[in-house]
């Protein structure tokens, strides 16, 4: 090659390079096919299991939302575009042609078209050689596949929500592939028990006879939550029985109901996908740990940034420039950005007071990077200095969380931290008169403190004891609206502390103590120069 023609190459080679500078830190296609290694060792014998990608949702006329998938699908395959079905099977399969396989996925069809309009596809080739599936086809060959799901003992899917449209933009979306597969493999909603409802029926044929009104307390509870359990007049009738003899005929008519009219189980994935998912893996921690460092410096900036004329939006913007920056791709949860008594809103998204005031602010925001979502918050003065009451308040909450912290151990009870903050906080509030004893049962305190994330800021997980490499929140808080059945000078006044603690051997790791947490520490904080004080812009509203 002579000089010229070197030059020309570098030149494209480079040009290239630059325009295909995309992140490279996803999971990688091992982790994937481990976890799917890790999910087939749990499938019984002649089973198979059907994922399907999340459906991508209209926003308004030809606008749709940002797609994301399910972290389910995703964890398993890596696949980041809407349309796609997996298929996992317990033993190898082989084809007409004589080809073996135990796992395909479906993945949409390229199409330069619309390619040019929403972005590039994998396709088959790149499922195969991007994401490491041997066998891959376009999803339109689900629809036609020959593949017979009733031959299979179980079918494992998880619940359809059924919350898909049909938009006719491609022949084989999400709402093609499920409606196709329902007739494939005889589906019938009433011929299987929802995993509340197998839950309980379990529970009520496990539980003796003598201890049946612990199970009718847990029933009585369970239809709070899902009112459809009302219809369950056997269930209903076991709830109000009270004599022994009722209790045992419906106990065993219930238990005949655990009987599976159907091959088709819908409990199965979202259990075990739980507890895989619930202890990270070194690479998943990487990520995780990252989103959460992230979102802990945006807390930091706005620390330093934050004044009392500036907008809740304002400052939500603040924090998701941090994780812009750092190239996060989103946020894991519509960030929550409330300056005084919208601060005693759990998940207020509007975000929309003009200036935040004097007020505390309570910061309830997670990057999310390469998937993984934090869940980080704090609560800080907008004007740099705690009052008496506010800090009162937020002492209580500090100390609630701090001890439960310290539960987080190897082997504790995941419950455990949440009694510990509740009884701190109890007697916090009845020390400071708020409430009569630290018996009441008050409004103060309405959440739980400790819940997975992951791939999900909600992650699923089983909730029992403690495990290494679990990452959980510690988020004690007390909310004092107003209007309040107390001292008007504790109105208004929402506090929250969150962090995302790693369960390690030695012990729990703050992931997100990068963020000051103390009383102290935030007025330090508050009281740094913040670059952001010299951004000005033009004011648009003369
Ligand atoms: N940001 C939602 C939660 O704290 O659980
Ligand atoms: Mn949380
Ligand atoms: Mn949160």
């Amino acid at each position: 090659m002579n000089t010229y023609k070197f030059l020309i190459a570098l030149f494209l080679v480079s040009t290239f390079s630059v325009f295909s500078q995309t992140p490279t830190d996803y999971l990688g296609k091992e982790f994937h096919k481990s976890r799917r290694e890790a999910l087939r060792a749990k499938m019984p014998a002649n089973s198979v299991a059907v994922v399907f990608a999340n459906p991508l949702r209209n926003r308004a006329n030809d606008v749709d939302y940002m797609f994301h998938q399910d972290p389910n699908f995703y964890y398993l395959t890596g696949y980041r575009e809407p349309n796609g079905v997996l298929a996992m099977f317990s033993e190898n399969q082989t084809d007409a042609d004589g080809t073996t396989y135990n796992e395909i996925l479906y993945v949409q069809k390229r199409d330069a078209r619309a390619e040019q309009w929403n972005g590039k596809r994998l396709g088959v080739e790149g499922a195969k050689n991007e994401l490491g599936f041997k066998v891959a086809f376009n999803a339109e060959a689900f629809i036609n596949t020959t593949i017979d799901f009733k031959k299979f003992d179980r079918i494992f899917i998880e619940k359809f929500n059924d919350d898909y449209r049909n938009s006719n933009r491609e022949k084989a979306e999400i709402y093609d592939l499920v409606r196709s597969f329902k007739e494939k493999a005889a589906y019938n909603p009433k011929n299987f028990l929802s995993p509340l409802k197998k839950q309980i029926y379990e529970m009520v044929k496990a539980t003796p006879i003598e201890n049946s009104a612990n199970v009718a307390q847990i029933i009585g509870r369970a239809v709070a939550y899902d009112p459809s359990l009302k219809k369950d007049t056997d269930l209903m009738q076991y709830k109000e029985a009270t004599s022994d003899k009722v209790k045992k005929d419906l106990q065993q008519k219930i238990s005949l109901k655990l009987d599976a009219k159907t091959n088709i189980d819908v409990s199965f994935l979202s259990s075990n996908l739980a507890t895989l998912r619930e202890v990270k893996t070194a690479e998943e921690l990487k990520l995780l740990t990252k989103a959460v460092r992230i979102s802990a410096i945006g807390q930091v900036e706005v620390m330093k940034a934050m004044k009392p004329h500036m907008s809740e939006t304002e400052l939500q913007g603040i924090h998701e420039f941090v994780y812009k920056k750092y190239g996060a791709e989103y946020e894991g949860y519509p960030s929550i950005v409330g300056a005084g008594n919208n601060g005693c809103i759990l998940h207020y998204i509007e975000n929309n007071k003009t200036k935040v005031g004097n007020d505390l602010v309570l910061m309830d925001l997670g990057a999310e990077y390469r998937g993984y979502t934090a869940d980080v918050t704090r609560t800080i003065p907008a004007n740099g200095k705690f009052t008496d009451a506010q800090k009162a308040i937020y002492e209580i909450v500090y100390k609630a969380q701090e001890a439960g912290i310290a539960a987080y151990k190897i082997g504790e009870s995941m419950a455990k931290p949440n009694q510990i903050a509740r009884q701190i906080t109890n007697e916090g509030l009845y020390k400071l008169g708020i409430i009569k004893s630290v018996d009441e049962k008050h409004p103060y305190f309405p959440h739980g403190t400790s819940h997975h994330i992951g791939l999900d800021v909600h992650d699923p997980g089983n909730y029992g004891n403690f495990e290494e490499n679990m990452v959980v929140t510690m988020e004690p808080g007390i909310y004092i609206p107003d209007g309040s059945n107390c001292d008007k000078k504790w109105w208004g006044i929402g506090i929250r502390i969150e962090d995302d603690i790693l369960v390690t051997k030695n012990g729990p790791i703050n992931l997100s103590a990068e963020a000051p947490r103390t009383v102290k520490e935030i007025e330090k904080m508050m009281a740094k120069k913040s670059v952001l004080n010299d951004f000005v812009l033009p004011n648009l509203d003369d």
